[in-house]
């Protein structure tokens, strides 16, 4: 592991706004802000929202500054890209911020029901080999309304046409309302300033993407307490330039 790395977990653990529960810890030492978010640490009554995957925390940090009275969290597996967006959030002096470093698929452990407003997945891994891990599969949807408020939205911003059209699959197939929907956000005309605002905060990743020319998608949608949700039973085109180009890294870097 490099120095910086190290460097970057051991202030993490200094933190006041990132909070540390992997896989490996969680069992051990009992997470007890379930349900207690606003009272224990933001201190306020504002609404909730996570940016999953956050990876650095650009959507976090960015939309925290546009909305001192939302409360916004991001959330990652990966220290080291958070520690930018937590210590970002730190020498800002926003107190509507904070990380949760965990493992996606034991989200509901952290969040009591309805204590989530909305949800920003940001350049998601589009998992195309396994439906499990893609993170607007119905295996993680099911998760999300656990603590989502009803009809809580979920926004999706992706250079990937292949995670795009399944999400838009599993959004008709199970008769979700798709609240807006683009499959290339920066030739798109009519929208609001308020959201063309939101949606030109950039990513690390998306900045990438850009770079390489690809388009970027934007979908937002509302996921309701009931019905059962079903997967898409469907055929989607794999994103070529990921799957020839996975072990030859070109000018994306993912390690970083
Ligand atoms: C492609 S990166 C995008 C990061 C950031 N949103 C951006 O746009 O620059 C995907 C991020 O999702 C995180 N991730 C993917 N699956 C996860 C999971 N199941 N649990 C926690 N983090 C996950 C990865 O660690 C990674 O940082």
């Amino acid at each position: 592991m490099s120095k910086g790395k190290l460097e970057k977990f051991a202030e993490m653990e200094t933190f006041s706004n990132v909070f540390q529960y992997p896989y490996s810890v969680i069992d051990n030492k009992p997470f007890t802000m379930r349900g207690q978010w606003r009272n224990d640490y933001f201190h306020n009554d504002n609404p909730i929202v996570l940016e999953l995957g956050c990876g650095k925390g650009e959507y976090t940090v960015e939309l925290a500054k546009l909305y001192p009275n939302t409360n916004f969290i991001g959330v990652d597996i990966k220290g080291a890209r958070m520690w930018k967006g937590a210590k970002m959030a730190l020498e800002k002096g926003l107190k509507n911020v904070a990380f949760l470093r965990t493992n996606i698929e034991i989200i509901d452990r952290f969040f009591a029901p309805n204590e989530v407003q909305g949800l920003w997945l940001t350049f998601s891994d589009p998992q195309m080999k396994n439906v499990h891990k893609r993170l607007t599969s119905t295996f993680f949807l099911e998760r999300y309304r656990r603590f989502l408020q009803n009809n809580g939205v979920v926004h999706l911003k992706t250079d990937s046409n292949f995670l795009f059209t399944y999400t838009q699959h599993v959004v008709a197939v199970n008769k979700l309302n798709l609240l807006f929907s683009t499959d290339d956000l920066y030739h798109t005309s009519g929208i609001d300033e308020e959201t063309a605002t939101i949606l030109a905060i950039q990513t690390y990743y998306e900045s990438m993407w850009i770079a390489r020319g690809l388009n970027i998608r934007y979908m937002k949608f509302a996921l309701p307490h009931e019905g059962t949700l079903v997967e898409p039973d469907v055929e989607i085109p794999l994103d070529e330039y990921r799957s020839y180009h996975r072990n030859k890294r070109s000018s994306l870097d993912a390690r970083k």
